[in-house]
């Protein structure tokens, strides 16, 4: 609907360009906004008030000339200026049921499949498998896994990437402890089944013990010129870390797979040519033995230029030179049209020189999108950054079991008629679900404050509350004896409630649209937690089983069931499970 009144506009503004009432030179991008406020109709647009100065006109009249060379069209029921200019569109009701039974027949709900589907490459979780995955890694994990998702059901080819950091200097000193430990062990196995562990022994030895750090430095460069003995307990290092980055995304129901592990190693062999290829251009400059680039676009706080280094003085490369290796990869092999990264907001100056780089060095085309979706940090409630009860970073899996349990006291202590293991399930999807929804919900861009009380809460913008929302609609079909897909008849709106949420339903495909656009999951949850408040408003006011008007009963069984399948692919799009009872 917000396409067909934003074609009819582009319409109106191409009739006032060609009776000059309009400047010939002006091609303005029309966008219409929700309106907060009910009264003041579906849609909004400050066209008028944009275009008024250009045109050297009053922002009311030119509004009303707008108005009056709207085509003829049966989308818009009324058209009204306000204030200084803006324009507020009402929504024929005829059109927004024909919207509504055109989604109920969709499977996925009118979002529109996009018409010129791109190859979009996201870059996302990518830990370090020196560690264990830690809260740190939430973000990224399931802010990447969100967007995969609504670019999936937009009909995009979504291709991910896990740029594991699997290569440097730490995996010296995690082979030379791993070395003495299968001396005793024969496998190192065990050792590594506490990755967090094994790395603090390693780093306390090659901090303290004499000639382990000369060790360390020796098995990584032994590690880069291949040697066999190295590779293969670097090889199960590697594997075991995978293993429970797996885990943890099975558990958190994120569909990262062991192939789309594309590791920072996978790049070694093509440094040497990034290297080649900036020379070629030009690019580099070299500066105290290292290899940099400079560009103007970089400077320091005191002005002075920033480089860019690309090969350290011992020939060793860095993070950006196998950064660069991988943007070349994906525009020339994977043929990415969109290139975005999840990463901490923290690496925006490293992203940054990334783009600037690979453009100036041909890697990236000027039609090819390359994004940075930077997020900020998890903070515990002092507001410091996220810590376990000992101070230390907090494990991923062990935050992942705290929900669980947290969630099955909280459901015990309802007096829950489900049985001990129905309710351990609930708990689980539950616990899950809020810390990924705790998370999703949150603009990406500031640091949230991590609590477990409010992310529980059955009140609020929460899990617990889409999720009860859900069931809720799931009880009611349970008790008609129907199954969410069969009613019959046509949606009416009948009062104010029905309307409301109509109006909540249709607006599905555009927040699956700008969530796909800006990379943003959290306006798909302010938008869920608003349908859910229209549906509670509704389910509270409109009889629905107990309407005497069968039509009208059909009805709201339908705005219903639309509810329910809207939030939970809703919900799908974020990796986040419904359930049927909880
Ligand atoms: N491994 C890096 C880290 O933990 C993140 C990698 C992000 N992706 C990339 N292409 N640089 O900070």
């Amino acid at each position: 609907m917000r396409d067909q009144i934003e074609a009819l506009l582009a319409a109106a503004v191409s009739e006032l360009t060609a009776n000059g009432t309009l400047p010939a030179d002006l091609s303005p991008r029309i966008q219409l906004d929700r309106p907060r406020d009910k009264s003041h109709g579906d849609f909004a647009c400050n066209l008028a008030m944009m275009l008024a100065k250009p045109a050297k006109q009053n922002p009311r009249a030119l509004a009303e000339a707008i108005i009056a060379a709207l085509p003829v069209n049966t989308v818009i029921a009324k058209a009204e200026i306000a204030g200084p200019g803006f324009i507020n569109f009402t929504v024929d009701s005829h059109q927004l049921i024909a919207q509504l039974e055109n989604a109920w027949q969709d499977e996925h709900l009118g979002v529109a499949v996009a018409t010129k589907p791109q190859t979009v490459v996201i870059d996302y979780s990518s830990p370090n498998l020196a560690k264990e995955m830690h809260v740190g890694h939430l973000r990224s994990t399931i802010i990447g896994d969100a967007v995969a998702r609504t670019l999936r059901l937009q009909g995009h080819q979504v291709i991910a990437q896990n740029h594991v950091g699997d290569w440097g200097t730490q995996f010296g000193m995690l082979l030379a402890h791993m070395e003495d430990e299968m001396r005793d062990q024969n496998s190192a196995r065990l050792q590594l089944s506490d990755l967090e562990t094994f790395y603090k022994a390693a780093k306390k030895r090659f901090d303290e013990e004499e000639g382990f750090a000369d060790r360390a430095r020796t098995l990584v460069v032994k590690l880069q010129s291949g040697d066999s003995h190295c590779q293969q307990l670097w090889q199960e290092f590697i594997d075991t870390s995978l293993e429970h980055c797996q885990e943890v995304y099975d558990r958190l129901g994120v569909g990262l797979t062991r192939s789309d592990v594309m590791a920072e190693s996978a790049y070694n062999d093509d440094l040497p040519q990034i290297i080649e290829d900036l020379r070629a251009k030009g690019l580099l400059v070299e500066d105290q033995g290292a290899q940099c680039v400079f560009l103007d676009e970089f400077k320091g706080k005191e002005d002075e230029p920033l480089p860019i280094i690309v090969q350290k003085k011992d020939g060793g490369f860095l993070y950006a030179t196998t950064d660069l290796a991988a943007v070349r990869y994906r525009t020339q092999e994977l043929k990415a049209d969109r290139v975005i990264y999840v990463v901490d907001a923290r690496q925006s100056l490293h992203f940054d020189q990334i783009f600037t780089l690979s453009a100036k060095a041909g890697y990236v085309s000027n039609q090819v999108r390359m994004e940075h979706l930077g997020f900020g940090m998890v903070l515990g409630k002092d507001g410091r950054p996220y810590k376990s009860r000992d101070g230390g970073v907090t494990k991923l899996a062990d935050l992942l079991n705290e929900a669980e349990r947290r969630a099955l006291e909280l459901i015990a202590g309802k007096g829950s008629d489900l049985t001990a293991s129905e309710q351990a399930d609930v708990a689980r999807v539950v616990g899950i679900a809020s810390v990924k929804y705790a998370d999703l919900s949150k603009n990406r861009t500031s640091d949230y404050m991590f609590d477990w009380d409010t992310m529980l809460s059955f009140e609020g913008n929460t899990a617990p509350y889409l999720l009860y929302a859900c069931t809720r609609v799931k009880s009611l079909f349970q008790k008609a004896q129907l199954s969410l897909r069969d009613v019959q008849g046509e949606i009416q709106l009948a009062t104010e409630q029905d309307e409301a949420l109509a109006n909540k339903l249709a607006r599905f495909p555009e927040v699956v649209a700008t969530v796909g656009n800006k990379g943003m999951p959290h306006f798909l949850c302010g938008y869920m937690f608003e349908l859910a408040g229209a549906f509670s408003s509704f389910y509270e006011a409109c009889p629905i089983l107990n309407s005497e008007d069968e039509a009208l009963r059909n009805s709201r069984l339908k705005l219903a069931a639309l509810t329910a399948r809207t939030l939970e692919t809703g919900l799908g799009l974020l990796g986040i499970e419904t359930l049927e009872r909880m």
